[in-house]
């Protein structure tokens, strides 16, 4: 189903892409290179398998599923800027602004963010109070409560290092932000019980904290080739890291409690209806990239 799920998409996405960047204005350009064909598109997947759990038709999500993997790619293309980590390559390929001058990078990343609301805006599959509800979700989940606060301390915990609550905001706001957005969106429109949403909102924020630790964890010790990404960026630019408080074993260690309250949880609540994302965000705990 995931690779169904990943086709599905990419689909989507070229086609979104052609109604919003059509022109070959050099912007435009930037924002496809680093859209399309590319990511493991980990948020998509997300908020497919959410509303699959939710007994929805996950087909009727693909706008959303738009949505979040292009705020998403906005949030990596300004991560890796000279004045942010300053990364050069991102998914095994030259960084945004690398692949294009400095200037053009930052407005495609701004420019995703526009497009991703249109997504939204435009879709036929929600009626318009539901689709008022996903921008606010969304809007929410990148603003300066959200993504952009979580970015705001990793930035201040370079020169000052972080103890664990400051860490947790860091990585809970970060990414886990993005991350809780995949269970609101895929909610949407799904009846289900006040038990059922509070399940989905624990599983999703331990979701998304153990995503970014496995992100820490593999910029120690994962491979660059595999990654797509530089390794030891975090040490580099003096970050506050899971690695750097506790160190590997015991981030390790979290990560496997972490993903194992959360996946209780969820199948507390949904049965067998939560096996495939439970399968996949285990998978997620594990990977190499
Ligand atoms: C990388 O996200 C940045 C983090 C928030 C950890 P992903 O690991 O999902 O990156 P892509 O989309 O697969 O490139
Ligand atoms: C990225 O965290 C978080 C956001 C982009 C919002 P990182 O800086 O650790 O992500 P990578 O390692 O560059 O992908
Ligand atoms: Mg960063
Ligand atoms: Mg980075
Ligand atoms: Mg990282």
């Amino acid at each position: 189903m995931i690779n169904t799920y990943l086709q599905a998409t990419e689909d989507a996405l070229t086609k979104n892409c052609n109604l919003y960047f059509y022109d070959d204005s050099q912007v435009n350009k930037a924002a496809r290179y680093s859209l399309l064909n590319v990511g493991k598109r980990v948020r998509a997947m997300l908020i497919y398998l959410t509303a699959d759990m939710c007994g929805m038709d996950w087909k009727k999500y693909k706008d959303f599923a738009c949505a979040i993997e292009m705020v998403h790619c906005y949030s990596l293309i300004h991560d890796d800027l000279p004045c942010m980590d300053n990364d050069d390559m991102r998914r095994g390929k030259l960084s945004c602004h690398k692949a294009f001058p400095e200037n053009i990078a930052l407005l495609a990343g701004d420019s995703l963010i526009g497009c991703s609301v249109e997504t939204i805006v435009n879709s036929q599959e929600f009626n318009e109070v539901e689709k008022v509800k996903a921008i606010k979700y969304l809007c929410s989940a990148i603003g300066p409560k959200g993504m952009i606060y979580g970015q705001e301390l990793d930035l201040k915990f370079e020169t000052e290092k972080a103890n664990k609550e400051q860490l947790d905001m860091i990585h809970r706001n970060k990414t886990g932000q993005l991350i809780s957005l995949c269970g609101k969106l895929g909610s949407i429109g799904a009846t289900i019980t006040e038990e059922q949403e509070n399940a989905i909102n624990i599983f999703f924020a331990n979701t998304g904290l153990v995503f970014q630790i496995v992100d820490d964890i593999l910029d120690v010790e994962g491979n660059q080739e595999e990654l797509g990404k530089p390794i030891g960026s975090d040490a580099e630019n003096g970050k506050s890291t899971f690695i750097s408080l506790y160190g590997l074993e015991e981030s390790k260690k979290q990560v496997e409690e972490l993903t194992k309250k959360a996946n209780d949880l969820l199948y507390s609540q949904f049965g067998d209806r939560a096996k495939q994302i439970i399968e996949y965000t285990k998978k997620l705990s594990e990977r190499k990239k």
